[in-house]
């Protein structure tokens, strides 16, 4: 198996691998970075300045390309996702913890991010390893939280449309979903703390009322510091996360400057 040169970016989750180009890898290597991506979470490539068409062809080795209902696409790539900041734009897209597309029936595995654009300061992204989470949690409270599942719903993405109006459609607005509260992955079978504050509106049997308290709690417990690692992106880096094991959120602080990343979501099983 291909060594990767890599650096952990803080106890829980996030490793920047150096020495690769994306653009130009073999099955083994790509075997690697799978591997790396499951056990940190987030992994980070710097200075890979992909084409459309390499994001595209690097996003396919994972699986199929989900293409979004509500993003507007890069032009000529509907595949592509453009995640836009205008200059004189207040709300940030993912500013706020969230998990990508947690209120689908089988939600996004991966998403990769490819900077485009960045602010002169600010602008990074932050991940939460919701596995870290899942372990720190007492044996009480994991035994409550095994037996309940959660819906999850896109309404919120309603009032975003508003907002962003140009480049971001509600048209998609779909029926909420179910999913376990704590997930395992497919792949490894490592448990994870699976609601967020952006899409999970309550458990199932349980009022929204009833569901508030308990769900507030783990927003807040799940993204502590001791969790989280923070990336600062520098130009063509390429970032991809995995859904099912992190939350991530995007700094608002770099007000009056444009910023552009192009995205590409990876489609999921259904969680167990
Ligand atoms: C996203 C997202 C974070 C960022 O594209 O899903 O949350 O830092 N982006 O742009
Ligand atoms: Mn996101």
């Amino acid at each position: 198996m291909t060594q990767l040169q890599l650096k952990k970016l803080s106890g829980y989750v996030g490793a920047e691998i150096s020495d690769i180009r994306l653009a130009d890898i073999n099955d083994d290597t790509f075997a690697a970075i799978q591997n790396a991506l499951f056990e940190h979470g987030v992994i980070f490539f710097r200075e890979q300045f992909l084409t459309p068409e390499q994001h595209i062809e690097f996003a396919e080795r994972w699986g199929e390309i989900d293409v979004s209902r509500f993003f507007n696409g890069v032009e000529g790539y509907p595949q592509i996702a453009e995640v836009l900041t205008k200059r004189d734009q207040k709300i940030v897209i993912g500013g706020h913890w969230h998990t990508d597309q947690s209120f689908d029936p089988a939600p996004a595995m991966a998403s990769i991010l490819s900077a485009q654009q960045l602010p002169e300061f600010g602008g990074d992204t932050l991940f939460a390893s919701m596995g870290a989470a899942y372990d720190h949690l007492s044996e009480g409270l994991k035994a409550t939280l095994e037996n309940l599942n959660a819906w999850h719903s896109d309404a919120s993405f309603g009032l975003a449309a508003q907002v962003l109006d140009e480049h971001f459609s509600a048209d998609g607005i779909t029926k909420p979903t179910l999913h376990p509260v704590i997930i395992r992955h497919p792949v490894t079978g490592r448990k994870a703390i699976y609601v967020n504050d952006a899409f999970t509106t309550h458990f199932e049997g349980w009022t929204v009322e009833e569901s508030q308290p308990l769900l507030k709690y783990l927003y807040q417990y799940a993204v502590q510091p001791s969790f989280c690692c923070r990336f600062t992106w520098s130009p063509g880096t390429v970032a991809i996360w995995e859904n099912r094991l992190v939350q991530h959120y995007a700094a608002a602080d770099y007000q009056g400057q444009k910023r552009l990343m192009h995205r590409i979501t990876i489609k999921g099983t259904g969680l167990m």
